[in-house]
């Protein structure tokens, strides 16, 4: 038996936004608080998206204020503002932190208490406000999913939250809010929506349905990422790698992810960095920790043959483990990402112990391939820190 989530409604395309004047008013929703951060406020999106919210005869108000790896003080100010103005809905507007705030949001206004009582899987009891979201990243896939990851600021942790109640109502995948991306976001973003296509084939709890949908997107990731960083302005690339943030976004939503996220978790969480590029420097170290397994090696096959490697289809698992690998590294230098931890702000392997013990608590790391112990989370840290 297998249980698959999916927003009620997906809009997708250059100027997509359109389309959704009619569905809110089919929804009778009324009243929004635009939930966003400083750079889409000051460039006009946020305005943009208001004059939608206007034309469907729903008033709104703006909070700017969130933040990348958002916290819990930033979705405490942002549900302070939302009850306050008594709003009906939320319209998300940026990447993942701004749709994973709105869903914190979303979820304790619903249910009551806090965010920090909704850690783990299916914690809510009635689904959240509804929300818009309207993506400018090819990215987390937040959009889609029923995860949604806010940053406890005491303890230095990111929380991961499973919970199809928090899944947003109405989803807008319109590139004109995407183009404006800079190379370093797009490429870590980018590499984002790899780390969950390649995690989701590798997931113990994959299907067929999640399968699918993950091979597409990694094929799709490898030849249009490097296309979206060199150049912006390509329409064609920024929609494939929109559709590709999707569908693998579907795939892991339903399948599962692992280790490269619950290890990326810890690694964001303790030192603030960007989700995109924690992964996309730990994927290779993992795949080859994951890959000493004859299971592990058999979904390795998949992903070889999904990357369109020379010699895919005759590969022997270790074979494919070793090309995928030498893959991934060269597709993180091809779009700028950093080769190693070391040249990341703060890393020091002294917390390498603290880091392990977060990542092995983490709900991402139940469906690695393999459960490691604590000394193999740090051995992989260290491998990650020194570029090996
Ligand atoms: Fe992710």
């Amino acid at each position: 038996m297998e249980r698959i989530n999916a927003v009620p409604v997906s809009f997708f395309g250059k100027g997509a936004i359109s389309l959704l004047p009619p569905e809110l008013r089919k929804r009778n929703l009324k009243r929004a608080l635009i939930v966003t951060d400083k750079f889409q406020y000051e460039s006009g999106a946020a305005a943009k998206v208001g004059d939608k919210l206007l034309e469907a005869g729903a008033a709104y108000a703006v909070y700017y204020n969130v933040q990348p790896n958002p916290t819990t003080t930033v979705v405490n100010e942002c549900i302070n503002a939302a009850r306050a103005l008594q709003v009906d809905f939320l319209a998300a507007l940026g990447g993942g932190s701004a749709i994973d705030t709105a869903k914190a949001v979303s979820i304790v206004m619903a249910n009551g208490g806090k965010v920090e009582d909704y850690e783990g899987v299916d914690k809510s009891h009635t689904h959240g406000i509804p929300i818009v979201a309207i993506n400018t990243t090819a990215g987390t896939g937040s959009e889609v999913t029923s995860y949604y990851v806010i940053t406890d600021p005491v303890r230095h942790s990111k929380m991961a939250m499973a919970d199809p109640n928090c899944m947003v109502t109405i989803a807008i995948n319109d590139i004109d809010f995407m183009m404006t991306m800079p190379p370093a976001l797009t490429a870590a973003t980018g590499m984002d929506v790899m780390t969950h296509a390649i995690e989701a084939v590798c997931s113990t709890t994959a299907t067929p349905l999640t399968d699918k949908d993950a091979v597409w997107s990694i094929t799709k990731v490898k030849d249009y990422l490097p296309r979206a960083v060199a150049n912006g302005s390509d329409e064609e690339a920024r929609t494939m790698m929109a559709y590709a943030e999707n569908i693998a976004g579907m795939a892991f939503s339903n399948g599962g992810l692992g280790m490269v996220h619950a290890m990326a978790h810890s690694l964001g969480g303790f030192y603030n960095l960007p989700h995109g590029v924690c992964n996309a420097v730990l994927l290779p170290r993992v795949i080859a920790f994951n890959g000493q397994t004859p299971a592990g090696q058999e979904r390795f096959r998949t992903v070889a043959a999904a990357l369109e490697l020379p010699g895919a289809a005759t590969m022997s698992g270790p074979e494919a483990v070793k090309a995928v690998v030498a893959c991934i590294a060269a597709l993180n230098k091809t779009v700028g990402i950093a080769g190693s931890l070391k040249e990341l702000k703060g890393v020091d392997p002294k917390d390498f112990g603290s880091l392990a013990d977060l990542a092995l608590h983490d709900s991402c790391m139940t469906t690695n391939i393999i459960q490691p112990t604590k000394d193999q989370v740090i051995s992989v840290y260290q491998a990650a820190y020194e570029g090996r």
